[in-house]
């Protein structure tokens, strides 16, 4: 389901006279700079992001900022936290839908969303249960354990998502070079990729074979060719 209306949004808003080349997606995707400015943008965002993470994650640890209270350094960054979050999702979303019907079925976009979802339950957690008795540890150098389980958390699953997010720009395990059966095959759901180029082969396959009959009739002489007129002799101009 998913698969169609990507496919759809791929290839239809913007298009001229229906073809998919011409779509706002594919001319996105082919942008002189666009594209390269919102990717740049992406990364920089990110440096923001996982900076001001680090940093807080670090304290809950008990590695740095151990004399600053906890709340105080929280309070400092989180605005460019949320700040870096926001940016890289609307230029995240953005390169998605410069191909969307790719990066859905790419096996390191999925890998990068569950861990993305894995690090917002983590935070959903730390502040719904561990944070509840902040003021007990806000001004310990070592937090409890619980923190520090949630920093460790925090720093593993940000880390897993830049990391798969790197690798999204490489091709091996796309569809096209994983067998069938396998796991990557499954979880990527490289099924309707596949079909979808096994019908383009056919579809080239047939027009190929249509040009070659169509070149050998052009170039084979008729059976029975009809003789050629004889060019009228050319009377002599009369003096
Ligand atoms: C918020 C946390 C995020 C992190 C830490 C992250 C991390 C990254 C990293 C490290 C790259 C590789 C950049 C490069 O080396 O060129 C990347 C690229 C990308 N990210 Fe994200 N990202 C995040 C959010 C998102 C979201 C929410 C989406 C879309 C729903 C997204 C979609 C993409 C796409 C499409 C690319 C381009 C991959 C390519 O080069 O083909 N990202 N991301």
């Amino acid at each position: 389901m998913f698969h169609d209306l990507l496919q759809w949004l791929q290839d239809v808003p913007g298009a001229t006279d229906g073809d998919p080349a011409t779509s706002w997606s594919q001319q996105f995707a082919g942008s002189l700079h666009l594209w390269a400015l919102t990717e740049g943008t992406h990364v920089l965002s990110l440096i923001l992001f996982a900076g001001t993470i680090l940093m807080v994650d670090l304290r809950m640890l008990g590695i740095a900022f151990r004399s600053v209270p906890y709340s105080t350094l929280n309070n400092r960054v989180l605005p460019l936290t949320i700040a870096g979050f926001a940016l890289a999702t609307v230029t995240g979303v953005l390169l998605f839908l410069s191909n969307p019907v790719h990066y859905y079925h790419s096996v390191f976009f999925r890998a990068k969303v569950i861990f993305i979802l894995v690090a917002a339950a983590n935070i959903f957690w730390f502040h719904y249960r561990v944070q509840k008795n902040l003021a007990e540890w806000d001004t310990r150098p070592s937090p409890p354990l619980a923190v520090k389980l949630a920093a460790g958390v925090s720093i593993s699953a940000w880390i897993l998502v830049i990391v798969f997010g790197r690798l999204m720009a490489l091709s091996f395990f796309e569809c096209e070079n994983m067998p069938k059966g396998t796991f990557g095959y499954a979880f990527a759901e490289c099924e309707p990729v596949m079909r979808g180029i096994e019908e383009l082969e056919a579809q080239a396959a047939e027009e190929e074979a249509a040009a070659a009959e169509e070149s050998t009739e052009e170039s084979e002489p008729a059976e029975d060719p009809a003789p050629a007129e004889e060019a009228p002799a050319q009377q002599e101009p009369e003096e």
